[in-house]
């Protein structure tokens, strides 16, 4: 039996949202599935309608009014690619009241406002999908959530921001200066729309709180999870990668080592609930020899330790517009199949508190910061 067409809106079409909405325009037959219900476009939202036409979006589904593309009846599915925290949350939590299935890249959203969100969908019997929000266009969420399922996840960690693994890499590799490289990490599409989560750690925080998610079964509150280098002298260090100088990154190559920026979470033993996890967003030296060490550029890497499976690592593009828009179109295809959400059939997750994690050994760089050294084994 053919089943009706799901009437999408997208709302946002910069970097992923206009490869999302170039997909249903240049391949179609990309979008069908043998089992699902067809996708059709049926609106497109932006700020500035003149800039969005030009660069090829299509002028007749064009509206400047997201909030009334998601309450027009006839609009089945929303995609939130517009980012950043308001007006998005509001839009994603109306259409899931109102029944309809979101899906969104939004990690900020999805980290600060999970609980709530999820709380939203499974009232209403909504989907909500956000491979997206973690990972670009790396499947993570969805084989932590399914094919990982009869598995007890211990540990994760990982390079989740193409932001600063560009800029540590084109630091390391080619000796280029900080703000010189930020510039084409923006240039290429890869770091918000405001660098300053990228660089200070707040984006790879909200998407190990979102790996937690799935990982753990719990959420996470974004605020208590670290991203400070500690230094030599005990005085506060800076966030992120933001006080890595060129002097540390070609100390740390002497020695064996690259930095990257690892967020990690890890079970804290004894607490089966996984209620407490012990996390943080540190710039790490890395074995440059590692898996964790040879991901280069705007590449991710993420490592799950779990019972009986043992380590499986999944790696890609990070970022940038067609891979995150993979993901994107992988969820919408998973909505039209009735899939459900992001989180399939695991239970509701619980509130879960942040611990700093144990202090491990460290490599002193010139600049006085101390960099955490991931074990050798990775
Ligand atoms: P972007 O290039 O800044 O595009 C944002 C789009 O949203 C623009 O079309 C903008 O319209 C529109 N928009 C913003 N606020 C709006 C409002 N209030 N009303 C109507 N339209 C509005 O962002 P992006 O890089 O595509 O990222 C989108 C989302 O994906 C974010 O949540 C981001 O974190 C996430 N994400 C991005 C990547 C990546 O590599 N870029 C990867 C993974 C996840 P105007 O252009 O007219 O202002
Ligand atoms: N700004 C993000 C990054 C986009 O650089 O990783 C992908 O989430």
């Amino acid at each position: 039996m053919s089943r009706a067409p799901l009437r999408v809106a997208v709302l946002g079409a910069g970097t992923v949202g206009r490869e999302v909405v170039r997909a249903f325009l240049e391949r179609p037959r990309s979008l069908r599935t043998s089992d699902g219900a067809p996708l059709e476009l049926a609106g497109v939202a932006v700020r500035d309608l003149a800039k969005a036409a030009a660069g090829g979006m299509p002028a007749e589904l064009l509206s400047d009014g997201p909030a009334h593309l998601v309450a027009d009846p006839k609009i089945d599915v929303v995609v939130e690619l517009m980012g950043g925290g308001e007006p998005a949350r509001t839009l994603i939590a109306a259409a899931l009241a109102a029944g309809k299935d979101v899906v969104t890249a939004n990690k900020h959203v999805i980290a600060h406002h999970g609980e709530a969100l999820e709380a939203a969908a499974r009232a209403s019997g909504a989907q909500l999908r956000f491979e997206a929000a973690v990972g670009g266009g790396i499947p993570v969420l969805g084989p932590l959530a399914l094919d990982l399922a009869a598995n007890r996840v211990e540990a994760i960690r990982g390079i989740v921001n193409g932001t600063t693994n560009f800029i540590l890499t084109a630091m390391a590799e080619r000796g280029l200066a900080y703000a010189e490289v930020l510039a084409a990490a923006q240039a290429a599409g890869y770091a918000e729309a405001d660098p300053t989560g990228d660089v200070e750690g707040a984006d790879a925080v909200n998407k190990l709180v979102i790996l937690a998610r799935l990982a753990f079964g719990v959420w996470l509150e974004p605020g208590e999870v670290s991203v400070s280098t500690a230094r030599t002298d005990g005085s506060a260090g800076l966030s992120g990668i933001t006080g890595v100088t060129g002097a540390d990154v070609a100390a740390a190559k002497e020695a064996g080592f690259v930095l990257k920026l690892i967020a990690s979470a890890a079970r804290v033993a004894g607490d089966d609930r996984g209620a407490q996890v012990a996390a943080a967003v540190r710039t790490t030296a890395v074995p440059g020899e590692s898996p964790l060490g040879r991901t280069n550029g705007v590449l991710n890497r993420i490592e799950i330790d779990a019972e009986p499976v043992g380590r499986v690592a999944f790696s890609g593009p990070g970022a940038g517009g067609g891979a995150t828009a993979s993901a994107v179109l992988g969820d919408l295809l998973a909505v039209a199949r009735d899939l459900g959400s992001t989180w399939a059939g695991r239970p509701p997750a619980i509130r879960g508190t942040v611990v700093a994690p144990p202090v491990e050994p460290a490599f002193a760089g010139p600049s006085g910061a101390r960099y955490p050294i991931l074990e050798a084994a990775s």
